[in-house]
């Protein structure tokens, strides 16, 4: 699917997803990757702790930190996203709120798009706040609007590159450019595109984020989530709205993060402090787990799109659909950037409205057999949710039309069974509706 994207980058996405950050292991040779499923690592002296406490020696001291299983998914990540350096943790939504915490401190403010993971929008507007940041919401996911609510004690402007469940693409090269212009990095949430489709750092993205648990990890068994460092962003030269980077640490015998990691700053002191004092460590066998997943991620997603693609025509071509929202089609607002974002691709999360509004919606979404009903998405089986209920229920109406719900919106998160037996289980579905309304 992808070619090599520039000189130094001649391994294609299809084998670093099946290689990358790991050679035969060491001590056995063992070609998969072994599970360490240890919690602390033994040192040969008081000396040896201290150094590897120190930062001075390299190696592991205890798996809240670092575990060598979970280095191979953090460099298979980083390498997968074009990015300097990864920490891996227990769960997307742990990485979205350690890439935030990293860089903030009370009477930090962050600038969003409204389009947003419903826990996402939770934790943004109701749990961040009690450490004293702010959210300020942008009307929506233009670069104006965002640029305009930038001030001196914003930290980040923060977007899903593809939005869960508005299926917009954010114009991350503009959302970069206005966020870099007044000295400030660019989080994005990769989840939904992942790096088979989309490398944001490409296009000017300073830190990543993923939901593991998603595409990535592919087959619903493991939660997890990972944070990319672009180590572009220069901590250095914004040492005023970062001083985090600059100024010694007393939490860690006042390390400097900037003087210790160089570009890696970022990195080095979520680990140093996030993970190592907040804690939401992913488990090695997790980490196991996603690194499997993500041997197939090319090959899923090739037929994720391709499914996505079939169901979507199939839904608009429907009598009982009242709408369908699929950024691959050509009269989507999203369709430019989908050209110059996803190589013109659609993606396979898509939502839709049946005609009779809520309760035809309840009535489609009871009948389905085949496809699954829960709040995952990005798992090879096709799952189907009703967001209004779940995953943005702790929103009000107005946050929930501008992340994209309405009471009746169904999200489909296609997967790669055989695309007959989704089609005719839709179709059932749908054919339950209109009996019930004749
Ligand atoms: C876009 C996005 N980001 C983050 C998360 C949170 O991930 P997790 O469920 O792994 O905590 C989700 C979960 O659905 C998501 O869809």
């Amino acid at each position: 699917m992808g070619g090599p994207r520039n000189e130094q980058d001649s391994v294609r996405a299809e084998t670093i997803a099946i290689h990358g950050g790991y050679e035969d292991d060491p001590a056995t040779n063992a070609v998969a990757v072994p599970i360490y499923q240890t919690a602390a690592y033994a040192f040969d002296s008081a000396d040896h702790a201290a150094a590897l406490f120190n930062l001075e020696a390299g190696g592991y001291r205890y798996t809240r930190i670092n575990n060598p299983t979970t280095a191979v998914l953090e460099r298979r990540v980083a390498a997968l996203e074009g990015g300097l350096e990864a920490l891996a943790v227990s769960s997307g939504q742990a990485a979205v709120n350690y890439a935030v915490t990293n860089l903030t401190s009370p009477g930090a403010n962050i600038v969003s798009v409204p389009q947003l993971y419903g826990t996402t929008h939770t934790l943004f507007a109701h749990i961040l706040p009690n450490q004293g940041v702010c959210t300020r919401f942008a009307e929506s996911d233009q670069p104006g609007a965002i640029e305009e609510l930038i001030d001196k004690n914003t930290r980040a402007v923060f977007c899903e590159t593809v939005g869960n469940p508005a299926g917009n693409i954010c114009d991350i090269e503009a959302l970069a450019r206005v966020a870099h212009r007044q000295g400030v990095p660019l989080i994005v949430d990769n989840t939904v595109a992942s790096p088979i489709l989309l490398r944001p750092i490409e296009y000017g993205a300073d830190i990543v984020v993923h939901s593991l648990t998603k595409f990535m990890g592919g087959h619903g068994t493991a939660l997890g989530g990972v944070i990319v460092d672009s180590g572009k962003f220069p901590w250095r030269e914004n040492a005023r709205r970062f001083p985090m980077f600059s100024r010694p640490d007393h939490s860690y015998h006042d390390l400097v993060y900037n003087d210790r990691f160089g570009d890696a700053a970022y990195i080095g002191r979520c680990r140093c402090v996030c993970a190592r004092t907040i804690g939401a460590v992913l488990s090695p066998f997790n980490a196991f787990l996603l690194l499997q997943g993500i041997e197939t991620v090319a090959l899923r997603i090739e037929r994720h799109i391709e499914n996505g693609r079939r169901v979507a025509e199939f839904l608009r071509g429907h009598p009982r659909v009242e709408w369908i929202n699929y950024a691959g089609f050509d009269d989507s607002p999203y369709h430019a950037l989908a050209q110059k974002y996803l190589r013109g691709r659609g993606c396979s999360l898509m939502t839709f409205g049946v005609l009779g509004g809520y309760e035809a919606a309840k009535t489609f979404y009871d009948a389905l057999r085949l496809v699954k009903r829960v709040v995952n998405i990005g798992d090879a089986k096709s799952l189907a949710c009703h967001p209004a209920s779940t995953t943005h229920r702790q929103m009000s109406a107005e946050e929930q039309r501008k992340a994209g719900v309405t009471p009746e919106t169904l999200r489909l998160s296609v997967g790669i069974e055989h695309i007959d037996d989704i089609l005719a289980d839709l179709d059932q579905a749908l054919a339950a509706g209109s009996a019930k309304v004749a």
